[in-house]
């Protein structure tokens, strides 16, 4: 520590003074932590990682084809044990993590993966307290993260139109959680008819968002975030062009996540071979405040975007115009030189003007951006 460091943490605990009790753990936070206890949900992991989920119950025992587990051998023992079946397998012994448990609970409808769930939360911004709108619940592995992110004190509204997915998601949630979460409110019927609003955020998971973005601008709070999470490239496109129809909304943001585990044994340390190449965009814009419009798009459309021929050009594929359809000094040239932060870059970087700024703003873009790509 410098002198300086030593200072400032004898001002925030001057000599004597004691630190703020820590609270204790309540809620989730409580189940999930210390000795197994009867009810705990347990994920058994076998040498080959398979993995096996059991309730604890006093006296019952696991049975696979290497012999059985007592549970008793599990009550009372901290998390990260490794016990032995009859049959001499040893077995690691730990609570599930949330996304252990979406991907192994019944589904009605297709779930949203671990990876997106996470994107959803850190890029519409839920936040703990939050007043959260979500549609459909499908199985509700997406309201399980979000009633993470807002916490007791918050609120998530789910709208599901299938009762039956609606019994799944209820199911799943309360399972997940122990019993049902004090921040949830799930009904049954279609979004377009809710009528929510002094909503922070509004979370769409369904084949048509675009269909709703009337009932979403009437829920959001001005500054709010609304995210869309979409499958095909077809759906991601009317979205985001119903968005910029519809008025009430900030220019969207578009992207998708690719997770590539990797191979970690000895010297071969590489990339897995195999990876889930494909599962949905997100697509995130703010609420206006109302009687406001959006700044006009400073980016010229590529030359065909919008249907109208294109005309032959000879540089049409040189690197400056391939994608945006306009010479990339177009963007330095436009009235304030800065490009329009997209949330890729950082910020610091965006709020400075000038040419080679932009350039390593496009640069840091994930690869091959032109700086006349906002
Ligand atoms: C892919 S699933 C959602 C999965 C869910 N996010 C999860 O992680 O488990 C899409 C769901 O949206 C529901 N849905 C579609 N349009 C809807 C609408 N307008 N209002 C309410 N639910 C809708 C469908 O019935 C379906 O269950």
């Amino acid at each position: 520590m410098t002198p300086d460091e030593i200072d400032c943490a004898l001002d925030e605990h001057p000599e004597g003074a004691a630190e703020p009790a820590i609270p204790p753990a309540t809620g989730e936070a409580a189940r999930r932590r210390g000795p197994f206890t009867k009810g705990d949900r347990v994920q058994l992991t076998d040498p080959k990682g398979r993995k096996h989920t059991v309730v604890l119950e006093p006296g019952k025992q696991f049975h696979t084809h290497r012999g059985a587990v007592a549970h008793d051998e599990l009550l009372g023992q901290p998390e990260g044990i490794v016990v032995s079946s009859t049959g001499k397998t040893p077995y690691l012994a730990l609570r599930p993590l949330l996304a252990d448990f979406v991907l192994a609970m019944p589904r009605g409808a297709a779930v949203v993966y671990p990876k997106d769930a996470a994107m959803i939360v850190g890029y519409a911004d839920i936040f703990p307290g939050a007043r959260v709108l979500e549609a459909g619940v499908g199985s509700g592995a997406l309201a399980c993260s979000l009633l993470r992110a807002v916490g007791e004190r918050g609120l998530l509204v789910s709208y599901e139109r299938r009762d039956d997915f609606a019994a799944v998601a209820q199911r799943n949630i309360e399972t997940f959680f122990g019993g049902p979460h004090p921040a949830h409110r799930l009904h049954v019927g279609d979004l377009a008819e809710s009528g929510e609003t002094d909503m922070d955020r509004v979370v769409l998971d369904m084949l048509a968002p675009w269909e709703v973005l009337p009932t979403a601008a009437a829920a959001l709070v001005a500054g709010g975030v609304l995210c869309a999470y979409v499958a095909t490239a077809t759906q991601l496109s009317r979205t985001c062009e119903a968005l910029r129809e519809h008025g009430a909304f900030a220019e969207p943001h578009a992207f998708e996540t690719m997770l590539r585990d990797w191979h970690l044994d000895g010297l071969a340390v590489r990339p897995e071979h195999r990876m889930v190449g494909h599962t949905g965009f997100l697509v995130t814009a703010r609420r206006l405040a109302d009687g406001v419009t959006a700044p006009p798009r400073r980016r010229r459309p590529a030359k065909g975007a919008h249907g109208e021929p294109e005309a032959p050009s000879a540089d049409a594929a040189s690197p400056e115009t391939e994608a945006s359809g306009e010479p990339a000094t177009d963007a330095v040239d436009a009235p304030t030189a800065a490009p329009r932060p997209t949330g890729a870059e950082p910020l610091d970087t965006v709020a400075v003007d000038g040419p080679s700024v932009i350039q390593a703003a496009a640069d840091s873009d994930g690869g091959g951006t032109p700086a006349t790509a906002e």
